[in-house]
Order: structure tokens, then C-alpha cells, then sequence
């Protein structure tokens, strides 16, 4: 296999920085803290529920092939990718203990669903599948991570929780490129990775919704009139996750496509200065 020297495809000025914050979450976790609406706040609970496990396997994927990588600035853009996820596990395993504590949720049973889609996933046995898999993830972040910082939906969260949520965001949006360029390096196709998006879409509102629905269903939240009104908004009203999401979630599948084709770095920060967390001393 043919290896490329340059390969990073990160724009100058960019740079991936590892900031080791951590978050003051205990007053807002038992609380409708986003929007003070329960199906907002239920389904961002469950991304969170995804990160640790999703992260762990996004960050091992793009290890796999890093005795594949000779250019020097994508190993450097790797080892930010590592440690900046690394963090968010660490910051959002923190913020999931303390949800199901607050809120006595059972975090083996929420967590299991992610748990068993990595399984399925490894055991297929090809690396370049799970790898896929991790870009089409980081894309749905990176697109996720713009609309945080445009402001969608931070309005209505209280600091803590704001500052968490835009500390993550401005970092996906730094290292929005790095899975994929490991891919492109490594021969991964167009044809494969447009499927691992579709696949990845699939489970990933077939799972976060489960996992939404779980936590209403224990607040007894689920089967209320105002909920479920709240619930189709959001996903699907004129502001909603979908449309928000659908205009940059659709360049994915051309074939010229890069995440950095969509240059927002002029995001990068001031999100990032807003979300200044508690610094952990080194
Ligand atoms: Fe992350
Ligand atoms: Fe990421």
C-alpha cells in the first residue's frame, strides 16, 4: 500500500489543543436542565450515555492504524485526537455516574445498548469497518459540535452544563478531520464509508431514542402529552435536530468531500473561550 507523506488535510492556524477541564454538573443533573423540558434534557443525558464507550472505540480504531501514518503532522493531529477524547470520556463517564446517581438510572442498563453495537461491530474482525464506522461518527459531532456553537440549544442550558457541552463541541470541530484523513491514508473507500454513515444514522436515533425513551419512561415523563409534543419539535420542527443537522450532514456523501471543505474554524474560539470549566492542575 502506497503511503502519502502529507496527508493531514487541516487547515493552517488550526490546532489541536488537549485542555484538561473538569465540570461543576452536581446542582443541574437531577434537574430538566436543558430548557427546564424533560425530552431535551433526556436526550442529551443520552448522548452523553454514548460518549465514554463511542469514544473509546474511536480512539482505538484510529490507534489501529497508526504504524500505517508517516506524516508527521497527522501523527501530531492523532495524539491531540487521543487526548482530547480521552478527556471527554473521562469528563462525560463523570457526568453519567453522577446522572444515574441523581436520577437512580441503572448505567450498566443505559450503557449496554453502545456496549453492544461496538461488539457487533469488532466482530466482523476488519479494522477498516470500525474505522468507517468512527468517521461517520465524527462527522455527525463535527456537525452537531457547529450548531452548538452557533448557539442552537445553548440558550437554555445553565452554566455547567453550557460550558461542558461547548468545551466538547469546540474540540470535535478541532479534530473533525483526523479519523478521516487516517482513512483516506489507509485506502478506505467511498463506497464503504457512505455506508457506514447510513448505518451509522440508523442505529444512532434507534439507540439514543431508546435510550431517551428509558429515562422518560423511569421519570415518568414518557406519556404525557406535553413530552411527546416536545419531542416531535424537537427532532423534527422548524428548529429541530434534523433539520438543523440535514444541510451540512448530507456533504458527506460526495465523493470530493473533506470536513474542512466547510471551514467554520472561525468557531473554534470563541466557543472554546466560553466553555472554560473548572482547569485540573497538571
Ligand atoms: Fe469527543
Ligand atoms: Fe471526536
Amino acid at each position: 500500500m502506497t503511503v502519502l507523506l502529507q496527508s493531514s488535510g487541516m487547515p493552517e492556524g488550526v490546532e489541536i489543543q488537549v485542555r484538561n477541564r473538569q465540570f461543576d454538573l452536581q446542582k443541574h443533573l437531577a434537574t430538566d436542565w436543558l430548557d427546564n423540558d424533560p425530552f431535551k434534557t433526556a436526550f442529551f443525558n443520552s448522548m452523553s450515555m454514548s460518549f465514554p464507550v463511542g469514544e473509546k472505540s474511536f480512539i482505538d480504531s484510529v490507534r489501529a492504524y497508526s504504524d500505517k501514518i508517516q506524516d508527521p503532522k497527522l501523527l501530531k493531529e492523532m495524539s491531540g485526537f487521543f487526548g482530547q477524547e480521552g478527556m471527554h470520556r473521562r469528563e462525560h463517564q463523570k457526568y453519567n455516574e453522577l446522572l444515574c446517581q441523581k436520577r437512580n438510572y441503572d448505567l450498566n442498563k443505559l450503557e449496554s445498548r453502545w456496549i453492544k453495537r461496538v461488539e457487533q461491530l469488532n466482530k466482523r474482525g476488519k479494522k477498516i469497518l470500525v474505522l468507517g464506522g468512527t468517521v461517520a461518527a465524527e462527522h455527525f459531532t463535527a456537525i452537531l459540535a457547529e450548531r452548538l456553537l452557533e448557539g442552537w440549544q445553548v440558550e437554555g442550558m445553565p452554566n455547567g452544563m453550557k460550558e461542558l457541552w461547548l468545551w466538547h463541541a469546540g474540540e470535535e470541530l478541532e479534530h473533525k478531520s483526523v479519523a478521516f484523513d487516517v482513512y483516506q491514508q489507509v485506502g478506505g473507500t467511498l463506497g464503504l464509508r457512505k455506508f457506514m454513515l447510513r448505518i451509522f444514522t440508523y442505529h444512532f436515533f434507534v439507540d439514543l431514542l431508546s435510550c431517551t425513551f428509558s429515562m422518560l419512561r423511569h421519570d415518568k415523563q414518557l406519556w404525557k402529552w406535553q413530552t411527546l409534543k416536545s419531542g416531535v419539535k424537537f427532532m423534527f420542527g422548524k428548529k429541530g435536530f434534523v433539520r438543523e443537522l440535514w444541510p451540512q450532514y448530507k456533504e458527506f456523501y460526495k465523493a470530493d468531500f473533506h470536513p474542512w471543505n466547510h471551514d467554520n474554524s472561525n468557531l473554534l474560539n470563541q466557543g472554546i473561550d466560553t466553555s472554560q470549566g473548572l482547569e485540573k492542575p497538571a
